[in-house]
């Protein structure tokens, strides 16, 4: 068997340690020849692919990024993306394509397996928001980044007596802002998916002014909007995927607590740092687990499923249950999280 393998989308701490089980399950178990195809679904349009050997992997598991590179390209917007595809699968003789990827990229694995593409899936993102898995790797890491950027600017807000305003990713789903604002103490946490109330967010900060707490915490998802209001833009630019750029919301946010209050306020935008760096321990275990578990879907040809975690244990899940929507915070953990509002 020949497999392909590639990451698309935007990178995410992990993705070198699924490359790197796959490799070698794929060599020591089954004997395949493992494919690594360079820059997401573009790669496969354009035909750059390179054999994957031990060598290849060498050292890869603890970097970051991902060493086949990747892109945000969809192959049913680029002309004849879809049959230049099919004419490279056949050119290289790829028995089986592996995409690594989180809803885009998966929802492109999806439409083309239904045109007859051999494919699976593994789920990828740091916002936690594909259905059918509990994780996806990134997730944890992104986390823990939350938390330490916390940590370090609860002192500065306490000493400044301020209030620290600080924007993470989560386009669609909070995941990132509850669980990492759980995690690092914040004082208030706003997500996509409760819409905010500034009255509310003020009234908060006051009362911990009046128990004697001079600064306040508060995380903001990059996808939250206030009540009655459209999410807050970068540009209006749209991807290939149709997706707007989003940022601004945490700015946004401090200008109007700094108004309403007259609470010196500050903000940082955590950004791309939240998919920088070196996974964490779970993030490369549940990577590696996936990427075991991808090259056992291969083998049994059950393909048009992606690998997640149910319970502990790795499942397959078809596209259609891992796709049909996204993810979302539930109202019990962001009930949890509102206990250390205020
Ligand atoms: O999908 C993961 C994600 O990190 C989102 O949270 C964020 O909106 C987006 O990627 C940013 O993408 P880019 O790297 O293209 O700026």
């Amino acid at each position: 068997m020949r497999v392909g393998i590639l990451t698309g989308g935007g990178d995410c701490p992990g993705l070198n340690a699924v490359i790197r089980a796959v490799t070698r399950k794929g060599i020591i178990h089954y004997d395949y020849d493992i494919l690594g195809i360079k820059n997401g679904w573009l790669g496969l349009i354009e035909g750059r692919i390179m054999p994957l050997d031990f060598e290849a992997i060498s050292g890869i598991l603890p970097r970051g990024g991902t060493i086949l590179g990747t892109t945000r390209t969809n192959p049913f917007r680029v002309e004849d993306g879809v049959g230049k595809i099919f004419s490279q699968v056949e050119k290289f003789e790829l028995d089986a394509v592996i995409a690594v990827g989180g809803e885009d990229t998966l929802g492109v694995a999806k439409k083309l397996h239904e045109k007859g593409l051999r494919c699976v899936g593994v789920p990828k993102t740091i916002d936690n928001d594909i259905s059918g898995t509990e994780y996806t790797f990134g997730f944890d890491t992104a986390v823990s980044i939350v938390a330490e950027a916390l940590d370090r600017l609860h002192t500065t807000a306490e000493a400044h007596h301020r209030v620290m305003v600080v924007e993470v990713m989560g386009r669609h789903a909070g995941w990132i802002a509850v669980e990492g604002g759980l995690a690092g103490g914040a004082d208030i946490i706003l997500i996509p998916e409760f819409p905010f109330d500034f009255d509310e967010i003020c009234a908060q900060i006051q009362k911990r002014r009046e128990r004697g707490k001079l600064f306040s915490i508060v995380v903001v998802a990059e996808g939250a909007k206030p009540q009655d209001e459209s999410l807050i833009l970068q540009s209006g630019e749209t991807d290939a995927f149709g997706h707007v750029r989003l940022g601004g919301i945490g700015n946004f946010i401090a200008r109007e607590i700094e108004m309403r209050t007259a609470i010196d306020t500050r903000v940082t935008v955590l950004g791309h740092i939240q998919r920088g760096g070196s996974p964490t321990a779970f993030d490369r275990i549940l990577a590696t687990r996936f990427g075991v578990a991808a090259i056992e879907l291969v083998h049994d040809e059950k393909f048009g499923y992606m690998v997640g975690l149910k319970c502990g244990k790795i499942v397959p899940v078809s596209f259609e249950e891992a796709l049909a929507e996204p993810k979302t915070v539930d109202a019990e953990l962001y009930e949890i999280a509102k206990v250390f509002f205020g």
